[in-house]
Formats: structure tokens, sequence, C-alpha cells
């Protein structure tokens, strides 16, 4: 019985897959090798329409997708969702935002934060700007300053801890705020210029007329996350927007897009 190389091949079928096709290794080194520099340059998908979406596509990336729209020519707005995440609705409107390409912002509350961490997460990996509510929605005007800096620092805390980052823009519960509270939160504050009103009507279609007669360029819509109705309003409000020429952006996006700096303690009701 021979004891030649060959034999041995036989053995595994790796063996004789290496025998039988011995360029086999190389290809595949090459074509990993050209996906690792595409991650590197941040190569660019483009999708169906104007949109096109910046997908890192090497397993060792942080995965983070970055949401890239032709805005050349639109009224821009921000789409803001308030008090969640909640493990019933924000999920639901995360895959609605996905299927449509569109970026939010989420005020989250730090508490609601610690209880559905893997949402927030799955919000920030997929191209929301993920900001600041508070920690327990309370209205820091009437918090002693102490009271107050304590609910602003927990909040922070939760941020760094389970999304890496401190928040960089804040909601004042109730859009409330004086000196102490512009003090005390020392991030740009971001009211609303929108006010949807979904908490109160739960009613998709005045939601979406509300919207759409109220938007202007550089609006900021107030919504929440945590009503099944608001969450159901969603697909017509964009695509109905969309057909009157809107293009939606993050607060951050906007504020860059229409030339404004925001600055720590200032109240912003639109950009
Ligand atoms: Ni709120």
């Amino acid at each position: 019985m021979s004891t030649s190389g060959r034999t041995s091949y036989n053995r595994s079928f790796l063996g004789y897959i290496n025998a039988r096709f011995p360029w086999l290794k190389l290809v595949v080194l090459i074509l990993i090798g050209i996906a690792a520099i595409l991650d590197l340059l941040d190569y660019t998908v483009p999708r169906a329409g104007e949109t096109q979406v910046k997908i890192s596509i090497a397993p060792m990336s942080k995965h983070v997708r970055v949401i890239e729209r032709s805005l050349d020519g639109k009224k821009l707005v921000a789409l803001t969702f308030d008090d969640g995440p909640l493990a019933t609705t924000t999920p639901l409107l995360l895959d609605i935002l996905e299927s449509r390409n569109v970026p939010a912002t989420f005020f989250m509350l730090g508490s609601m934060i610690r209880s559905n961490p893997e949402i927030a997460k799955r919000a920030a990996r997929e191209g929301h700007e993920v900001a600041s509510h508070t920690m327990y929605h309370q209205n820091l005007i009437y918090l002693s300053d102490d009271a107050a800096q304590a609910d602003i620092n927990e909040a922070k805390s939760v941020f760094e801890e389970i999304l890496g980052e401190i928040p960089s823009l804040t909601r004042p519960p109730y859009g409330n705020y004086d000196d102490n509270v512009s003090r005390t939160v020392n991030t740009p504050m971001v009211l609303w210029s929108v006010d949807t009103r979904d908490w109160e009507s739960r009613n998709p279609d005045s939601i979406v007329s509300t919207a759409l007669s109220q938007a202007f360029d550089g609006a900021i819509i107030l919504m929440h996350d945590i009503y099944e109705t608001s969450v159901a309003a969603v697909p017509r409000l964009i695509d109905e927007m969309r057909g009157s020429g809107y293009e939606f952006v993050t607060v951050s996006e906007l504020a860059r897009e229409h030339g404004a700096t925001l600055e720590n303690g200032v109240a912003y009701r639109g950009l």
C-alpha cells in the first residue's frame, strides 16, 4: 500500500480540496483582503431610489449603519420620539424606520434604557440619534438644583454604561426649563416646533394630518414611541411628507445642514 502524500490527502475532504484546487486558498485570501479594504474605505452600497446606505461589511467592524440620503432641494424635518424605549412598540418603529431608510432622534429616558438596553443599542446601531429625556421624566423646574443635577447625572451614567457615550442633546420633560435647568443640563436643549399631540388623540389620521399641516423646512416634530397609534402613523407620515418634498434627518444633521451651531444650555424649537 502506498504511503505517498497523494494517498493521505484522500483521508480528509479539506485535504482533497487542497490537492485538487491548490489555487483556491489564495482566491479565498484575496476575497477576504478585498472585503477588509472595502470596509476600511467605508464602501457605500447603493440602494434603490435616492437613498444610499453606508454599511460596514467586515465582521470585525462595529456594524454602525450610517443612513445617507440625497438632501438636495428637499425641505428637512427631524422626527423625534420621546419617553421610550418600550419593548412592545419601539422595535416595531425601528423596523418601519429601517424599511424606509429614515433616521430619527430618540429622546430616551435613562430609566427606560436601563429596562430595555438592547433596544436602545439597536436604535444607535441603526443610525438613529439617541439623546436624553432625563432619567425619570421629572419636571426639572420644580426640583431643587441638587435633585435636578442628580437626575441628569444618573441619566448620563446610564448612557455611558449602555451606549458607550454621554448624551449630546437633552429634551427636558414637558419642554420646561429655566436658567438653573439650562446650567444643569449643560447640553443643547431640543424642544419642538410641531406637536402632533399623539399622546392625546391616539389617532394615526390626526397625527399624520397635524404633522403635514404644521411642518416646515427645519421643523422638529414631536411624537412618542410608547404608543401603538403613534407607531402606526409613521409609515403614512413618512410617505406623505416625502410626497410633499420633505426628507428626514436627525436633529444634529438638521443643525448641520442648516448651518446652525448648537450651544450648551440653549433651547431650540426648530432649526
Ligand atoms: Ni416626555
